[in-house]
């Protein structure tokens, strides 16, 4: 993401100082662990790149940036509990590392501490931001229920997989977008559109994620792989393979789908193999590449420079090969 490297270093030293130290540690703790983590701030480096892209300083940006990205640790530290999850950024996952009770707690004050960040804007554009970031946050509560729900469920659609990816991974790649554009001031019209662009990378981004949690190298991955297969997602992979396997990799798909083993090795192995022989991995890597390009359309009517255009297509297509 080398053209996000500017506005990341900038965001680095922000989000160092964002939450301070403060009793009681094992509520502060996990907050500055999972910080300390890392990971690739690409919402918050958006933030701050459409907001220089429409022409304003982007420290401007700062304190959405850093709110998206809070919101956005918060639920990773949510989403492991949910999702059972040893790993995060190579490292052990809070609720693994202290409890799932401290993981909670945490995760709660780390979406206050989100919202405390619209603070430090006006009314009008506090009302805006504010406004976009509920309706967001709403939607990747409603997201995270589908995934959960697909868990247990043997009849999911490629459209219902799709709205699902929407809600909980794109949604908020876009509003964090459009969140630049409002503290640039720039129109409806091109707040609206940098919104549906990132939005549509988000799929993409989720397609990737998906892809990554059976084929990434888990030397580098950061996350456990095979954590999908084991907890039965219903993801593109698995609904491409079921609908265009052959009938006996249908049948056998449904069935390591409904089961939870002890030892998974078997499972996993079996799961990859049909992925890759049934033609669902070379369908998740096309269906990856239409929503990019749907994202890049959306860029044309756009006011902003080509070559900034050209930008955000090479940041598109950074996110299409990214291994972590
Ligand atoms: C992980 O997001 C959660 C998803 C929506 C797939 P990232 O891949 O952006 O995670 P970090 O912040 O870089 O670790
Ligand atoms: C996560 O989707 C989406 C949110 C955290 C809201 P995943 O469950 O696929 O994310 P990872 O793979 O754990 O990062
Ligand atoms: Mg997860
Ligand atoms: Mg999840
Ligand atoms: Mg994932």
């Amino acid at each position: 993401m080398e053209i996000l490297k500017k506005y990341n270093t900038k965001l680095q030293e922000h989000l160092e100082k964002a939450v301070l130290q403060k009793e009681p540690h094992q509520l502060y703790d996990p907050i500055k662990y999972i910080l300390s983590l890392g990971g690739k701030r690409i919402r918050p480096s958006l933030t701050l790149m459409v907001c220089d892209f429409f022409g304003s300083d982007f420290k401007k940006a700062m304190s959405a940036a850093l709110a998206v990205e809070l919101f956005h640790n918060f639920s990773l530290i949510h989403d492991d509990i949910m999702d059972n999850a040893p790993l995060r950024r190579g490292k052990k996952t809070v609720h693994e590392k202290w409890d799932v009770n401290t993981a909670i707690l945490s995760g709660d004050a780390m979406l206050i501490l989100a919202y405390q960040f619209f603070e430090s804007y006006e009314p009008k554009m506090f009302q805006e931001l504010a406004k976009l970031f509920s309706e967001t946050a709403l939607q990747v509560c409603e997201g995270q229920q589908h995934d959960m729900d697909f868990e247990t469920r043997d009849d999911v659609t490629l459209v219902e997989y799709i709205k699902m990816i929407d809600h909980k991974t794109a949604v908020l790649l876009g509003a964090a977008m459009k969140m630049g554009a409002i503290v640039a001031e720039a129109s409806e019209s091109d707040k609206d559109k940098i919104y549906q662009f990132g939005r549509n990378l988000g799929i993409a981004f989720q397609l990737q994620d998906d892809y990554l949690d059976v084929f990434g190298n888990p030397e580098t991955f950061g996350k456990q792989v095979g954590g999908d297969i084991i907890s039965n997602k219903k993801t593109f992979l698995y609904l491409m393979a079921v609908g265009n396997g052959s009938s006996v990799q249908a049948e056998e798909l449904e069935h390591l789908f409904s089961i939870n083993p002890k030892d998974p090795t078997d499972k996993i192995s079996t799961v990859k193999e049909i992925f890759l022989t049934s033609g669902a991995a070379k369908a998740t890597r096309d269906e990856i590449e239409k929503y990019s390009k749907n994202a890049y359309s959306l860029l044309e009517a756009i006011n902003i420079s080509e070559e900034k255009k050209e930008m955000l297509r090479g940041f598109g297509n950074s996110l299409m090969q990214r291994n972590i």
